[in-house]
């Protein structure tokens, strides 16, 4: 089964928690880096890890959560090799694996209910990258990591 790392700062740790039970009950294997708590923390330190993990080969996909998964995911983004899509719709969840080859979602518990957050993540875990003219844009995105790329 698929390991996934997890992680949100108190602003998602509710939708954290609920997600990583259901996947943890679905079979997959989930790492959880945090927050445990309502205490105030600082996202950046979340991504920080959850983006260590799957560098690390510890987990395939992550899944980060704040009160709006915009600072999440900012902060996720900055890690070379981390691709993370904020998604509050399944369309785009689909289209961020397919097109986007994303290994991060980042939501927001302030934005979405459970109910379509559950829906969001079987939809972003069960995509599949389509490669093809996706995979040239998507080492394009890992060129300018290293300096950009050449326009042909
Ligand atoms: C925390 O209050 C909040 O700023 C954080 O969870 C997130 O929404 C930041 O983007």
């Amino acid at each position: 089964m698929m390991k996934i790392v997890i992680g949100s700062d108190h602003g998602g740790f509710h939708l954290k928690e609920t997600i990583r039970r259901e996947l943890a009950e679905e079979g997959y294997e989930v790492k959880d880096v945090g927050t445990h708590s309502l205490d105030s923390c600082d996202y950046p330190l979340i991504a920080q890890d959850a983006t260590a993990a799957i560098l690390a080969g510890e987990a395939e996909l992550g899944i980060l959560i704040c009160g709006t998964g915009i600072g999440i995911g900012i902060a996720a983004n900055k890690v070379p090799g981390i691709r993370a899509a904020l998604c509050h719709d399944v369309f785009s969840a689909k289209a961020s694996r397919a097109h986007n080859n994303a290994n991060i979602l980042t939501m927001g518990e302030r934005v979405i209910g459970p109910g379509l957050a559950l829906e969001i993540v079987h939809a972003f875990l069960e995509g599949q990258f389509e490669g093809g003219r996706h995979e040239r844009r998507v080492n394009e995105i890992t060129a300018l990591e290293q300096g950009g790329a050449t326009h042909e």
